[in-house]
């Protein structure tokens, strides 16, 4: 554990004995959800394509989920593609659709020797079949798999999800599988594509913008927010150690005093 602190705080760090207390063990978020923002602008700042900035970033997402999962954190969520993204030059989201195929064969191996399980929330139509092959693969070779969630949020979109939701539940009470009077929290949060996990505790953007650009919008009602001038491709371990050990100095009190 000290070896991977220090490795997270960076090799010429003299002292990590103030930083250990920082990151409570018994404290850590069990859910972390990740905007993983600024790939286009960490490549122009570099004169490289936008597309390079995302193939960076795809390289980040194993490095932080293996930090998340040493720290015991139980899902990690990343926005990997929002139903507004298909607006992107053809390009650009062609690109983004291969990563898929790329990531899962050079990192599935490490994600299963350390438990990672796969799975995904967003719609499965309008992917291209190989980004689906990919991913469902991933999800089928790690169901077994008890650690970590690393969960690709994929061609989603919190408005959608909840009107999704929300014609789920009228067809349910016309069916009578719902009472109108029983429609509360509980029962609408397992209308959401979510219903299985737990609502995010700490919500992670990069990059600066302070938007939650439509992701998780109902399970993000009560997470802590922390965000960053670093972009993704740019975004280290000790960065995310930062954010939970901020999340853990917080006072979260759900609207009590
Ligand atoms: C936003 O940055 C980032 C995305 C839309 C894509 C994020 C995806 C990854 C990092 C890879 C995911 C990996 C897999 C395996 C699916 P931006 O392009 O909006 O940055 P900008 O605001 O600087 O232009």
């Amino acid at each position: 554990m000290l070896k991977l602190i220090k490795k997270w705080l960076g090799i010429n760090v003299k002292s990590v004995s103030s930083a250990i207390p920082a990151i409570e063990l018994d404290k850590v978020p069990a859910h972390v959800a990740i905007i993983m923002d600024g790939n286009g602008r960490w490549a122009k700042q570099r004169g490289l394509p936008r597309v390079a900035g995302h193939h960076s970033g795809m390289k980040n997402v194993k490095k932080i989920t293996m930090a998340a999962n040493e720290i015991g954190v139980k899902v990690l969520t990343m926005y990997a593609f929002s139903t507004e993204n298909w607006k992107r030059p053809k390009e650009e989201v062609e690109f983004l659709m291969k990563l898929p195929q790329e990531f899962f064969p050079l990192e599935i191996e490490e994600l299963i020797e350390n438990n990672v399980r796969i799975r995904m929330t967003g719609w499965k139509e309008g992917l291209p079949d190989y980004t689906l092959k990919a991913i469902e693969g991933a999800i089928e070779r790690t169901k077994e798999n008890t650690g970590l969630i690393l969960n690709f949020a994929l061609n989603y979109g919190g408005r959608k999800e909840m009107i999704a939701g929300v014609q789920d539940m009228i067809l349910d009470v016309q069916n009578g599988k719902l009472q109108i009077e029983d429609l509360d929290e509980a029962s609408f949060s397992s209308y959401m594509l979510t219903s299985d996990l737990p609502d995010p505790d700490l919500l992670i953007r990069t990059s600066g913008e302070l938007r939650l650009s439509n992701f998780l919008l109902w399970q993000l009602a009560y997470s802590e927010l922390w965000f960053t001038e670093a972009y993704w491709p740019e975004f280290t371990e000790s960065l995310f150690m930062q954010a939970i050990a901020e999340y853990q100095r917080r006072g979260r009190r759900y609207g009590g005093i």
